[in-house]
């Protein structure tokens, strides 16, 4: 299977996001990541909703929303007014995770649950079930272009065994680090998506490295 592209518009560049998000639309992309950080859960600010609300009026892809903030149940109307597809939501930000993905849920979106580095796959057991998608993060998160955690792929493996004793349907995304090296063998261990940032947006042609990216298996 081939896995699903969602850029990260993190490392585009922001002085021309409507190109950018133009050159998304057009390329072989199945989602548009959108990454929200508040300089407290993580020790970067990124983009708030005044600026997406733009970038969701551009996008034709469906928007996949990273919030690497803290409470993001709070804004859980707001991401539902951008017209996001996916809601992805931090295990470390949510101590009533479940009542969260139920909310996300309720308000017509799809909950993905996010895990950092140090956070066990086997943390998920209980609501591996009622969630569309986890991801994976292979940096630490709060900044576009770091070194890929190794031990990530295991994490990945270790998930789709999860996955398949529980009858879970999740999906599999991973965020970090991803290029055609690391991307080739994350597909390999299980996963469904890639989110890529600075393999997309730092190479010459951002179109290809997507389409190259799409098509590495
Ligand atoms: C990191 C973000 C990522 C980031 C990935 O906190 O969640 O989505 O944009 O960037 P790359 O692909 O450059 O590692
Ligand atoms: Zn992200």
């Amino acid at each position: 299977m081939k896995p699903i592209i969602s850029p990260s518009i993190l490392s585009a560049d922001f002085g021309y996001l409507a190109r950018d998000i133009e050159m998304i639309n057009q390329s072989e992309a199945e989602w548009v990541h959108i990454d929200i950080m508040d300089g407290v859960f993580v020790p970067n600010i990124s983009f708030g909703f005044p600026v997406l609300k733009y970038v969701a009026k551009l996008s034709e892809k469906p928007l996949d929303v990273h919030l690497m903030i803290v409470q993001p149940e709070k804004f859980i109307p707001e991401v539902k007014a951008l017209g996001a597809y996916i809601m992805n939501v931090h295990y470390e930000a949510c101590p009533h995770l479940h009542r969260v993905v139920q909310q996300i849920r309720e308000a017509g979106m799809q909950p993905a649950i996010t895990i950092n580095p140090a956070t066990p796959v086997a943390m998920l057991k209980d609501v591996i079930r009622d969630v569309y998608m986890v991801l994976v993060m292979s940096v630490n998160p709060g900044f576009g272009g770091q070194k890929f955690i190794e031990h990530s792929i295991e994490k990945v493996r270790e998930l789709r065994e999860l996955i398949s004793i529980t009858g879970s349907q999740a999906l599999i995304e991973v965020d970090g680090g991803v290029n055609l090296e690391t991307g080739a063998r994350l597909v390999k261990a299980g996963a469904d998506a890639l989110v890529a940032g600075n393999f997309v947006f730092s190479a010459t042609d951002p179109e290809e490295a997507i389409r190259t990216l799409r098509n590495l298996v």
